[in-house]
């Protein structure tokens, strides 16, 4: 997000902007904490972690006394537009302030890839690469000493993540909240990694699936005798966050800033700006509040048949 924030305010400056930045997202908004932004606020923060401009999770926005208030302050000091960084929850919000006829601008940003109207979000890739490296020395310790791991990624109700990482990391088994699965199936795909000769056999498991991390091991648990290997559980959780922004996100991230200032010179508004098929692009916020992003059922069983 800080090579986002960095992008948005240098060619928001470059085009003669004033600029502000708000603390803490919508609570920022709602409780005035906005302030004047300038080019020294944001050198040397491309390869920073997180956001310098705090987040924050703001349920009370969806009241009207909340969206008021913000819009109270925006008014105040005379802004013509927010930009918003965020995921499912920040596009609705900015979608929210938008209907209320403020102009607005999102950038998708969120580990999950879970956000109708993009390819891919900001922070993707580098959460994906946590959780690879995670999974490349489980595998170690599950083949070295014959054991089977069960790793747990985040993706809230999505299984992008969980898909990817197992796919990148050659999982004998990805369990997903769009493809229900049962214990007994993941058993099985279990005992295909060592029908394979394999040393040690790796499930990637997302947390919104039915049968999460923990639901898996109590199942496990019950059946040890029939089961016939040793299972552990790792659940990699918020370390999937935080990670230094690898090249793609730093890219990626700078041209959806570029891309957000420029939509708002076009006097383009109340669209979230994502990737499409390479390249920045817009989507309308009420197409992306009200669709679902969709998951790649083939690519999931696709990768089951690499397991096979
Ligand atoms: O939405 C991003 C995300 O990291 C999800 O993957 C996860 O379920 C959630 O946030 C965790 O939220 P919190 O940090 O508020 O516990």
């Amino acid at each position: 997000m800080n090579a986002a924030i960095r992008a948005v305010v240098q060619f928001g400056l470059d085009a003669r902007l004033e600029m502000f930045a708000v603390h803490q997202g919508f609570r920022g908004l709602v409780e005035d904490s906005l302030f004047h932004i300038r080019a020294p606020d944001v050198t040397s923060m491309i390869q920073k972690p997180g956001t310098i401009l705090f987040s924050s999770r703001y349920a009370e926005f969806k009241s009207d006394s909340a969206l008021e208030m913000a819009l109270q302050n925006l008014k105040r000091l005379d802004i013509d537009a927010v930009i918003g960084i965020g995921g499912g929850g920040t596009q609705r919000g900015l979608y929210d302030l938008s209907k209320r006829g403020f102009p607005v601008v999102g950038i998708i940003a969120t580990i999950n890839n879970d956000v109708y109207g993009t390819d891919i979000s900001i922070g993707v890739d580098t959460a994906l690469n946590v959780a690879l490296e995670s999974i490349d020395r489980l595998n170690i310790t599950a083949s070295a000493l014959d054991r089977a791991f069960i790793v747990e990624v985040m993706g809230r109700d999505c299984g992008y993540l969980a898909l990817m990482a197992g796919l990148a990391g050659g999982a004998d088994a990805i369990i997903v909240p769009e493809q229900p699965t049962e214990p007994d199936q993941v058993a099985a795909l279990l005992h295909g990694a060592y029908r394979r000769c394999k040393h040690s056999a790796l499930a990637v498991v997302a947390e919104g699936a039915k049968y999460n991390g923990d639901a898996l091991v109590r199942y496990f648990d019950e059946h040890r005798t029939t089961l016939g290997f040793d299972l552990r559980l790792t659940k990699l959780g918020h370390v999937q966050r935080g990670a230094t922004p690898t090249a793609f996100d730093r890219i990626l991230a700078t041209r959806l800033g570029i891309h957000a200032i420029q939509t708002i010179r076009q006097q383009t508004h109340c669209v979230m700006v994502g990737w499409k098929d390479g390249k920045p692009a817009t989507a309308p916020l009420n197409e992306v509040v009200a669709n679902k992003k969709e998951f790649d059922l083939e690519l999931l069983a696709q990768a089951h048949v690499l397991a096979t």
